[in-house]
């Protein structure tokens, strides 16, 4: 492989992991690439490492354009394993290189690696380091996604080095935003920044908000955007910038996702007159099964849709266990602003229905109660109270919906 020149002088080093399918539980179907960037200068600079695996790959990309014992700079934006985890093995190529990392970066490299022989320089938001005919300036992003988080600015070439923040998982030969959509499609990118804003950076929509207002009041130009996984946004970088203004304002289209689980098809049959319930009401709607489906799809199209419906059958009086450990994952994404309901069939006491409501409450949704319970079999007035409570819940959507400003229906079509 051979390094990837983004900027005069500044070079894409990663690696491409075509492989990945499950990244530490989130379902990769399109695998992902590790970005980490060289500046060529009187002070050879490097931002990140990759993933360790893939440690040889980038230090071959290095190895195109310099010696990696030239490198006087690292610089970590990120310490999670992916970015971080062989570091040992550059820094035993370069071992005077500084190590430009925030506090809270240096306080957890120091649990993965003896770093004691290691120069450090701790850095905050506004300092800068010098590469000798460019200027880096750091910006800290705590808590996108992770405590030690930062960014790097390169002030001449107006690029931002933004580490997982506006990044996608795609492994692809492409490096940048109009030479994957030449290849692909702009939608096709467009899946891939909602997926991974929807199962990683949901639950810092305020955050997002307030780091974008920071960087538009340091008056930072940007040309371009370097993400440390997936595609480069050379073309337009504002696109990816508004997109995530959008989502951090819980932007959502009007559609109603139905997402169950069912252990012999009686919730599963509810799902029908349900659907064309929500149908009949004018509002689109998705059919998602939690056991045939991965849990990041489902997250995804929860967030795309403004409402949803959760069907569970009781099992020992609770909620059937992969319902449980969706809504128990959804929780930890903190989802805002979307309408929610319940439906299932029980064979007994029930109990699964009121389950699901009590985890909404939890997550702060607003629920429309009560749901739809079904005794064993749905019978043909099941149905019909299905049809109408499908129906009803889409009315309430409409509604809903009404209050958030300037959004459009449609637009986000199922990948
Ligand atoms: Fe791509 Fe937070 O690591």
């Amino acid at each position: 492989m051979r390094a990837a020149e983004i900027k005069p002088n500044i070079y894409w080093v990663g690696a491409i992991d075509w492989a990945v399918r499950d990244f530490h539980g989130y379902i990769t179907p399109n695998g992902t690439s590790y970005n980490n960037y060289l500046i060529l200068d009187k002070h050879v600079t490097l931002f990140d490492t990759v993933k360790h695996d893939f440690c040889d790959y980038s230090l071959e990309n290095i190895r195109s354009v310099v010696d990696p014992a030239k490198i006087e700079n690292i610089v970590i934006n990120h310490i999670e394993n992916d970015h971080m985890s062989s570091i040992d093995r550059v820094m035993a190529l370069a071992p005077n290189a500084l190590i430009h990392i925030t506090a809270r970066g240096k306080k957890g490299l120091d649990r993965f690696f003896d770093t004691s022989s290691w120069k450090f320089r701790i850095v905050k938001t506004g300092d800068v380091l010098s590469t000798g005919s460019k200027t880096v300036t750091f910006l800290e992003t705590p808590m996108l996604h992770w405590p030690d988080s930062m960014m790097s600015y390169v002030r001449e070439d107006k690029l931002l080095i933004s580490q997982d923040a506006f990044g996608q998982h795609l492994a692809s030969s492409s490096r940048f935003d109009d030479d994957y959509c030449d290849q692909y499609s702009m939608t096709a990118l467009e899946h891939a920044v909602r997926d991974y804003y929807a199962n990683i950076l949901m639950p810092f929509g305020a955050l997002i908000k307030n780091k974008i207002a920071e960087v538009q009041k340091l008056g930072l130009e940007i040309s371009m955007i370097a993400p440390d996984h997936g595609i480069i946004w050379r073309k337009d970088p504002a696109k990816i910038l508004n997109m995530y203004l959008d989502m951090a304002n819980d932007k959502a289209d009007l559609r109603v996702v139905i997402v169950y689980d069912t252990m012999w098809h009686s919730t599963e049959h509810m799902t029908i007159p349900l659907m064309e319930g929500i149908r009949a009401a004018g509002v689109d709607a998705d059919v998602i099964k939690l056991r045939a489906t991965p849990m990041s799809k489902a997250i995804k199209r929860i967030w795309e849709s403004r409402a949803m419906l959760v069907g569970t059958p009781t099992l020992n009086n609770i909620m059937f266990p992969s319902v449980a450990e969706f809504l128990t994952h959804l929780r930890g994404l903190r989802p805002k602003n979307r309408l929610v309901g319940a439906f299932g069939s029980f064979g007994w006491g029930g109990g699964a229905v009121k389950e699901a409501y009590a985890e909404f409450k939890r997550m702060g949704l607003e629920a429309v109660e009560p749901g739809v319970e079904v005794l064993y079999r749905p019978s043909a007035e099941d149905e019909k109270a299905c049809f109408e409570f499908g129906k009803q819940f889409a009315e309430k959507t409409i509604e809903y919906h009404k209050q958030f400003n300037g959004e459009q229906s449609g637009g986000c079509k199922p990948s």
